[in-house]
């Protein structure tokens, strides 16, 4: 009774499933970190349409972050919030960028990389933890309208040279 939603029924590996949530947390949380630095470098006159952009790719990264840490603790385990290692733990890495153009592509590369996890996770998943693997779905979904939104932004700023310039 104190193992809350597993049941006998749960047929995956629980310990290796949290640790793998736990570095999708990490993940989702570097993620959440990098589009609010580049929402507030991107401020400007040209730039508000892409700011917008990655405002809004910051909250869903953050909406993805809490529905992992949601299932770690439905599975019994606990959330790994901690600052330190936290890059380490990610799949994707924090890179600033230093024109729009670096920042958009900083993006695209992270939005691929999680694009490639998921997509690992949810075939070690299979029938095992259909909870965890609907979850993952869904957030996979996103990440491939983020990367799709990354490279259309890129295809559009590519042909304007402002945004290859640094930003401050
Ligand atoms: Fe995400
Ligand atoms: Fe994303």
């Amino acid at each position: 009774m104190d193992q809350g939603a597993v049941t006998s029924s749960y047929r995956a590996d629980r310990d290796t499933v949290i640790k793998i949530l736990n570095e999708v947390l990490a993940t989702e949380t570097v993620c959440v970190l990098r589009y609010k630095r580049h929402y507030y470098m991107a401020t400007g006159i040209h730039a508000q349409a892409v700011a917008d952009e990655f405002l809004e790719h910051a909250k869903e990264e953050q909406s993805h972050a809490d529905i992992v840490a949601e299932r770690i603790t439905q599975l019994g385990g606990a959330p790994d919030f901690n600052p330190e290692g936290l890059a380490m733990r990610s799949h994707s890495q924090y890179v600033e960028g230093q024109s729009l153009l670096d920042m958009v592509r900083e993006d695209l590369v992270a939005e691929r990389i999680a694009v490639e996890s998921y997509n690992e996770i949810i075939r070690y998943l299979g029938d095992d933890d259909p909870t965890t693997r609907i979850a993952m779905e869904q957030i996979l979904s996103k990440e491939e309208e983020h990367a799709d939104d990354m490279k259309k932004l890129l295809d559009q700023l590519g042909q304007d040279e402002r945004f290859s310039e640094p930003r401050r």
